[in-house]
């Protein structure tokens, strides 16, 4: 597949032109058909409908009812990375990915979907969203999703367990469930300031209403409401346009289901959760660090922000990770009584390589707690903190921590499977799956082992 991209961007002949047509049909015809099998593990690798950039431009559309593996299967592991037209992968120098996030839905059959520029014209209740388990009542909904970590960041679910999807028990009657995507990419080729672009500061989008046209408070100074879909972050003077086109290259692992599974459920937390003050689990998603004032004179400079949330069941950690942005210093999510049940840290990139750029966060560290190891109980008092440096102000930084749980088998049947409407052109729901995105807390994981292998052969046998 990424041969014919080749060609026909050289442009050859009408033939190789044709021929590229009719291969891509093919391969999108047949993508189910080439899996590759690994001890009954199954690899895919898919891309995203093309991103189309510009020095300084932002992208974060939303494309409904992507390619994902059909059947009733568990997930073991889910990773993307951003690459350009030949299937290169480009550097976060260039091409910023702040966050991309794959929520479940389901659809009404016999609906024709009404896509716009990205986004989607369904009637609300045509679409209901099937997202994780918890903890926020809106938005972070996402199964997977990451950021700029996403190259060094294990998103592999450990044996015997898996993220159980296309159960068509599960499934409401009448309707089908599919996958969206939701791709947040910042063009910071020729950039004034590359960082307050990733920052999304406002003023170098010049940006004073939102999306939906609302004026912004003046005292946001930077965040998801500044770099929203087609907005442009400052650039050098002078530089002449230069577009091109990428995608989102997304490798699913999963197996079939079958009863030696033991499914897991997703928790995603915010630091920036509320329900300690109001009892409601309002997620806003981002905020900012603001300069240590003090900080430099006695050696702290550290901004640490924590929350506390009522965990809904009880049961084993079996994986765990933070996501944050750039500034981010560790993170870690506690028991009532003060133990770990596990920390994260970024990893960050060191030079120019792509997957090692110097400044960005390129990897975030995982928890695999021994099974059995780590229990929460039903309604224990969790801890989430997010440390940051305040040497700099950072503006629409996230604090998101992403576990999996194994739910202890006396209340395997309580509901926590959290079923939210979907309203789509309603601000506060895009709001939500930016954010969430973001973070996107991550999920899944995966082993980077054999990816070429697994990865390119994949998509182009
Ligand atoms: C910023 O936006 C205002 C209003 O939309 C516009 O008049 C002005 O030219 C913009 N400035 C820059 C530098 O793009
Ligand atoms: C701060 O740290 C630096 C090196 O890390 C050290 O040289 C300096 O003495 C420290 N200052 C204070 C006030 O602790
Ligand atoms: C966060 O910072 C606080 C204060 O400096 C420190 O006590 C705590 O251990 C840090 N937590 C993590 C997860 O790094």
């Amino acid at each position: 597949m990424f041969s014919v991209f080749i060609n026909r961007h050289r442009g050859s002949t009408m033939f190789v032109f044709f021929l590229a047509i009719a291969l891509l049909a093919t391969c999108v015809q047949n993508s189910e058909a080439r899996v590759t099998f690994e001890n009954g593990l199954k690899t895919m690798v898919y891309l995203s409908p093309k991103i189309t950039q510009h020095q300084g431009s932002v992208s974060n559309k939303y494309y409904y009812d992507i390619e994902f593996p059909k059947g009733h299967i568990a997930i073991k592991s889910f990773n993307a990375e951003v690459v350009d037209e030949a299937g290169n992968p480009v550097s976060l120098q260039e091409t910023y990915l702040h966050h991309w996030v794959a929520v479940r839905y389901y659809q009404r059959t016999g609906i024709k979907e009404n896509i716009y520029n990205g986004n989607l014209g369904f009637h609300r209740s045509d679409v209901i969203i099937a997202g994780n388990a918890g903890i926020c009542s809106h938005g972070l909904t996402q199964f997977f999703g990451l950021g700029s970590e996403t190259r060094k960041t294990s998103t592999r679910v450990p044996d015997p367990y898996g993220i159980e999807v296309g159960n068509p028990l599960e499934v409401p009657f009448g309707y089908e469930e599919k996958w969206m995507l939701n791709i947040h990419a910042i063009d910071t080729r020729g950039a004034v300031d590359p960082m307050g672009c990733t920052e999304c500061r406002c003023n170098l989008y010049n940006v004073t209403i939102d999306e939906y046209d609302r004026p912004l408070d003046p005292n946001y100074v930077g965040g998801l409401y500044c770099c929203y879909d087609e907005t442009q972050c400052k650039v050098k003077d002078g530089l002449e346009s230069v577009k091109r086109n990428l995608y989102l290259k997304y490798t699913v692992k999963w197996v079939d289901w079958s009863d030696s599974i033991v499914p897991v459920k997703i928790f995603i937390f915010d630091v920036t959760d509320t329900w300690q003050n109001t009892g409601i689990h309002d997620c806003l998603i981002e905020y900012d660090v603001e300069q240590s004032t003090t900080g430099i004179a006695t050696n702290d400079s550290t901004s640490s922000r924590r929350t506390s949330v009522r965990f809904p069941i009880s049961g084993d950690v079996v994986y765990g990770v933070a996501h944050q942005h750039s500034g981010g210093i560790g993170s870690a999510l506690y028991r009532e009584d003060g133990g770990v049940i596990c920390s994260s840290k970024p990893i960050y990139g060191k030079g120019n390589d792509v997957g090692d750029e110097a400044g960005y966060i390129v990897g975030m560290s995982t928890c695999y707690p021994k099974p059995g190891s780590v229990k929460i109980a039903q309604g224990e008092t969790l801890t989430l903190e997010s440390n940051y440096s305040s040497e700099k102000s950072h503006t629409g930084v996230m604090g998101l921590f992403y576990i999996l749980v194994v739910e202890s088998s006396s209340e395997s049947n309580y509901p926590v499977q959290v079923y939210e409407e979907l309203k789509v052109p309603i601000f506060s729901w895009g709001l939500a799956v930016f954010g969430l995105a973001i973070c996107a807390a991550v999920l899944v994981a995966y082993h980077r082992r054999k990816r070429s292998e697994d990865g390119y052969l994949s998509i182009a046998a």
